[in-house]
């Protein structure tokens, strides 16, 4: 079932978004070399208890930590670990989710350990590029596959793969909600989007081929062929007037939330 959220609604996911914001942000400053992946795990939980949030991950299935943190080959469901330390030139993807009042937020981003080479930086501004005309492309009276569509052509156009295994996917009351929304596919395709729709999209770019495998931690999917991969998430919201970035710091989310807050939306909190 696709679920429309009221803009009150949206407000509450705001919150979220802006835990998932602060989370990022700050373990995204301490990828440092020597820094080990359950140090910033320990950032992110400390960020969740001072604004009394809730992970979206701890517990997932059994996932044993807040964030996810995936190195170099890894993709995406890397799991923190005080063994594993960072080093300089290495990439790494930091993955995060917080619930405020039963509401979630999802989001990643890749960053540079130290002085990265120039081809890691290219794959993760592409990445990062691809997400935000993913993004641009989730528009009222579009469809789900202008998304991927979109995605597909940049990612592929720049001379990388798109991870297929894995997609994207509708949020608000669960972290995982119809609709998928995939990386790829075909324009004019799929669910229409409508003022309401809140979506978590999430490109990953593979360096090398598309294809995945899980490790024996049953979590960690790495590049089948050992590729470098990089992985951007935002939490968006369809509002009347185009999409609306609701996990970024600063940017216009609050502002449209209030515009349509007060615009005689019947459901108020
Ligand atoms: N952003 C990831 C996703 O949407 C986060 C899930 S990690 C898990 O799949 F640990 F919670 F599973
Ligand atoms: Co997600």
């Amino acid at each position: 079932m696709v679920t429309l959220k009221a803009a009150a609604e949206v407000a509450k996911m705001r919150e979220a978004g802006k835990v998932v914001a602060e989370m990022l942000a700050a373990t995204g400053a301490a990828a440092k070399p020597g820094a080990s992946t359950a140090e910033l795990d320990r950032i992110a939980r400390d960020v969740i208890a001072r604004h009394g949030a809730a992970s979206s991950f701890l517990g997932y299935y059994g996932y044993p930590a807040t964030i996810c943190t995936s190195v170099n080959g890894e993709i995406v469901h890397g799991i923190p670990s005080p063994r594993r330390r960072l080093k300089d030139g290495d990439i790494i993807g930091i993955d995060a989710g917080a619930i405020v009042d039963g509401w979630h937020a999802d989001a990643a981003v890749t960053v540079a350990v130290g002085s990265a080479s120039e081809a890691a930086l290219r794959l993760i501004a592409t990445t990062e590029e691809a997400l935000r005309r993913g993004i641009a492309a989730a528009t009222p009276g579009g469809r789900i596959g202008d998304i991927g569509a979109t995605v597909q052509a940049y990612a592929e156009g720049q001379g990388y793969s798109v991870v297929r295994n894995y997609v994207g996917h509708g949020i608000g009351r669960a972290m995982h909600e119809e609709p998928q929304v995939p990386n790829y596919g075909l324009p004019d395709r799929g669910l229409p989007i409508r003022p309401g729709l809140c979506l978590a999209i999430e490109p990953m770019l593979n360096a090398g081929a598309g294809e995945t495998r899980v490790l024996d931690d049953r979590w960690t999917v790495v590049t089948a062929d050992g590729s470098l991969s990089a992985h951007f998430e935002h939490t968006i919201w369809c509002g009347e007037a185009g999409p609306v970035v609701l996990t970024a710091v600063g940017g216009e989310a609050d502002a449209r939330i209030r515009a349509e807050l007060t615009a005689g939306k019947l459901v108020q909190a």
